[in-house]
């Protein structure tokens, strides 16, 4: 998946200098070279990003409904200020923009907000409102409002996050780095902080709750214990009782096989109940996969799916994941996004034409053989492929196709284990200009 060269610039200058900031002021750094000083990070960071590391790729080897302790990573052993403050600095930018980039995804396929929704909503009589699940440090709140920034589907100027949080800790500097973050971006959105543990086998909201325009879940549902088919039940009513019409829902998971599968599994049970005839919340999954059909990737039990984005890293992130001997250059994840609409995939998304069946995604990177053929995965309506696509002189543009690239028009022969490409017309990217 590429993401246009403004959000990649903002991470790779703008986005430090505002999160020093914050963390001065309030007190969390003991100076305004901190972030830079080694001594500091090793002592005072690095350990606990280290614990943390492991906690969340611990997941893995256990079973696949395992959830995971999540007040663990919020006091745990050793300082809980400096587990926070090692959260905050090494995973927080990450999943902003991780969320950002699917934000940005719906944008360059032509999804806008003004095709949805009147434009009295986010004026004084319609509040444009959205909710982030399992906040912690709002992560899933900022990607989109920076998303919004740099890549815009046309959401109102102004608007409130529900920030839902088990951890009372982490609520209040998400709460605080929000307001900051869409200050600094000039976004004038507000929040506002819900501390409670929601149970996922129940309803989500209270009946009392009212309804939102966007639901974000950023590395949440994986934490929960919970069976993917009573989160699909679960997640669809409180849809049907707490999204708008034409509301958005977007979830982004570990791109950890068990994780990633495990979302793969969640998105088949909400296929399963959407095509029973029984759904009453509406809801369509747009993307990634395009469609309601059965997933590739479930086809095999190895097998899984996930994206990558490449980013240039803040300064002080680069240092520290020198220190703690992680390589972040790209930042790889699972993702959903759903809405509630009876509108077609191709009246959502107009960047998609032609017909469904001849639609692919790329789902591995892609590799070139000798100097005119590439080779990859696809996967569209009738599971998953490798092709191969033989470079001309005239379509020179497709020699750097990668993963995450949507393919349509797509003329092809031959059998799933090694399909030839005919004719194919991807979908154009914006430039990247990443690490
Ligand atoms: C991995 S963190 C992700 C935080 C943030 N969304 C992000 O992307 O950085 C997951 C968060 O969900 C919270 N959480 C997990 N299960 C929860 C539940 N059932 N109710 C409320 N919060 C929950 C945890 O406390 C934690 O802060």
């Amino acid at each position: 998946m590429r993401v246009p060269v403004p959000l990649i610039n903002y991470f790779k200058t703008d986005f430090e200098p505002l999160l020093t900031r914050f963390l001065l002021e309030r007190d969390m750094i003991p100076d305004k070279n901190a972030l830079h000083n080694k001594r500091f990070l090793n002592r005072s960071v690095a350990p606990h990003v280290e614990t943390l590391s492991q906690l969340f790729n611990r997941i893995e080897k256990e079973s696949q409904t395992d959830g995971i302790d999540t007040e663990t990573y919020w006091s745990g052993a050793g300082s809980p200020k400096n587990r926070r403050l090692a959260y905050f600095l090494s995973f927080m930018p990450g999943n902003i923009f991780r969320v950002a980039s699917v934000w940005a995804e719906l944008q360059r396929l032509g999804f806008q907000w003004s095709r949805h929704f009147k434009p009295n909503v986010g004026g004084t009589s319609a509040e444009f409102r959205a909710i982030e699940w399992g906040a912690g440090t709002a992560a899933g709140a900022c990607g989109i409002i920076v998303a919004e920034k740099f890549t815009p589907l046309g959401l109102p100027r102004s608007g409130s996050f529900a920030l839902i949080e088990q951890s009372k800790s982490a609520l209040q500097l998400g709460t605080d780095w929000f307001q900051q973050f869409s200050d600094g971006l000039e976004m004038g959105m507000q929040s506002r902080p819900f501390h409670r543990r929601v149970d996922l086998s129940e309803p989500w909201l209270p009946k009392t709750a009212p309804k939102f325009h966007l639901f974000v879940m950023s590395y949440f549902l994986n934490e929960s214990e919970i069976s993917p088919a009573t989160l699909a039940r679960k997640c669809l009513e409180a849809c049907e009782q707490h999204l708008e019409d034409e509301g958005l829902v977007v979830l982004v998971e570990p791109a950890l096989k068990l994780q990633s599968r495990k979302l793969l599994e969640f998105r088949r049970e909400l296929i399963e109940i959407l095509e029973s005839g029984k759904d009453k919340s509406g809801m369509k999954v747009l993307l990634p996969c395009l469609g309601h059909q059965a997933c590739g990737a479930l086809a095999k039990p190895e097998d899984w799916c996930h994206e990558e984005v490449q980013w240039w890293r803040p300064e002080y992130l680069r240092e520290l994941d020198a220190i703690v001997k992680l390589d972040r250059k790209t930042l790889p994840f699972s993702y959903l996004v759903l809405q509630k609409t009876h509108k077609t995939l191709t009246e959502i998304l107009p960047a998609l034409q032609g017909p469904s069946e001849e639609r692919y995604r790329l789902v591995s990177p892609s590799r070139a053989l000798g100097k005119k053929d590439l080779e990859f995965y696809i996967c569209g309506q009738d599971g998953k492929r490798r092709a191969r696509y033989r470079l001309t002189a005239q379509d020179q543009e497709l020699d750097d196709i990668d993963r995450g690239d949507i393919l349509q028009n797509t003329v092809l022969h031959g059998e799933p284990q090694l399909t030839q490409i005919d004719k194919t017309n991807p979908v154009r990217d914006s430039e990247s200009d990443a690490e």
